[in-house]
């Protein structure tokens, strides 16, 4: 077996069932989940009768670099929500399409983190999305722990790291808008890392997944391509960005982003995948060329997270009290009793499940940064988030 598999941590999901056996919750509260990220909105019409209506290209194999509309609407995506100049993204040579971001993420350590290297890093923010740790491990590397703290903005503290540690890191992954945390990197930011990913030669994975979810129409989340190109480097080097439909479209099952950016990169990427034998199914890449087209499904989707967001904070603002994310659909709230006692309580008292903070984070030598914190995700329908905001609320009377 590889040696690897035996460090990957248990998975939080694993973690919070095995905190929730042996409860008894209220038979007459109906069940309300607030602790999967998976979004419920109704998924895009036009997006699925695309999907039935090309179901005929079942009978050939796609191509791993995916088809050119595909790769062009993305580009076209792209530069339009990036405000990068027209022509800079070349849909053949900057874009590859993935099924999804997950395995993207995890397949990229795979592909550029070269293991003779002495005590290779990969930092990744804490808390975290797990499979930037399971890629690293996998890959051969250490996985460094960046913690996003409140007193940062939830944001890494890029001072506090060495000159030595840049030098061993060959893989940052970062999360803007973050889960679980909602923060985002303003393009200052951005800038800084670009210049150290230059400095001491790293690339940076910049998981852009939640770029689609925010709250004024006039301030979309900055991307990690965007800046890039900002600061004029037209060849995006270092700098890849993951992007998908299954927040912004509300299609996690279809199982479609894409990843773009530096031109070489992306070269040995589309030959590792090519081994690797993850190309999108032709049917999945047409509905998804449909998808990056639209961008009147992708404003409805926001406004419901919207009214979500002010309903649901106006409830719980004398209470729990947590603050409004910057973006994303993520409430990164601070509990008044350990997380893990909060969230067990709420389920067995309440029937409502939230995911104790300290399951998305590691202790990196100064404590937790996911203790006495919970990620609730206002994915559910309107009533069922403002329900299971009162039973918080019944809960908190009762500590
Ligand atoms: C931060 C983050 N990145 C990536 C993903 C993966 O999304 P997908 O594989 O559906 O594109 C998720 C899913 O929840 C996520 O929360």
């Amino acid at each position: 077996m590889n040696r690897y598999l035996a460090q990957l941590h248990r998975y939080p999901f694993e973690k919070l069932a095995a905190l929730k056996n042996g409860c008894q919750p209220p038979r007459d509260l109906a069940h309300i989940a607030l602790s999967i990220g998976e979004p419920q909105h109704p998924a895009p019409h036009f997006v699925i009768e695309s999907l039935i209506a090309h179901m005929h290209q079942l009978s050939t194999y796609p191509s791993t670099r995916g088809k050119p509309e595909l790769r062009e609407a993305i580009a076209s995506w792209l530069s339009n929500r990036f405000c990068i100049k027209t022509g800079l993204i070349d849909p053949q040579h900057h874009v590859l399409p993935v099924n999804g971001t997950r395995e993207a993420l995890f397949a990229i350590a795979q592909c550029v983190v070269d293991q003779n290297l002495k005590d290779t890093l990969v930092f990744m923010p804490n808390p975290f999305y797990q499979i930037y740790e399971g890629a690293a491990i996998m890959a051969g590397a250490r996985p460094r722990y960046l913690d996003c703290r409140e007193i940062n903005q939830y944001l890494p503290d890029l001072d506090a790291i060495s000159d030595s540690e840049w030098k061993q890191c060959q893989l940052i992954y970062i999360c803007s808008p973050g889960n679980p945390t909602g923060s985002v990197m303003p393009p200052n930011y951005l800038r800084r890392l670009i210049e150290l990913a230059q400095k001491h030669d790293f690339i940076i994975a910049s998981d852009e997944c939640y770029a689609e979810i925010y709250f004024d129409e006039d301030n979309p989340p900055p991307g990690l391509l965007g800046v890039a190109a900002g600061m004029g480097l037209d060849n995006f080097s270092r700098c890849l960005a993951f992007h998908s439909l299954s927040k912004r479209s509300n299609l996690p099952g279809l199982r479609s982003g894409f990843v773009a950016g530096d031109a070489e990169i992306l070269h040995q990427f589309l030959i590792y995948r090519t081994y690797h034998g993850s190309s999108m199914p032709p049917p999945t890449q047409t509905a998804s060329t449909a998808a990056w087209g639209d961008e009147a499904h992708v404003i409805e989707n926001r406004q419901r997270y919207r009214e979500k967001f002010e309903r649901v904070l106006s409830l719980l603002s004398d209470t729990l009290a947590p603050q409004k994310p910057q973006a994303g659909f993520y409430l990164w709230a601070a509990t008044p009793i350990p997380d893990t006692e909060f969230a067990r309580r709420l389920y067995s008292e309440q029937n409502v499940t939230v995911l104790p903070g300290q399951y998305l984070s590691r202790d990196g030598g100064d404590g937790n940064p996911g203790e006495n914190r919970v990620r609730m995700a206002l994915v559910a329908p309107l009533e069922e988030c403002l329900d299971a905001a009162n039973r918080i609320n019944s809960l908190l009377s009762t500590l």
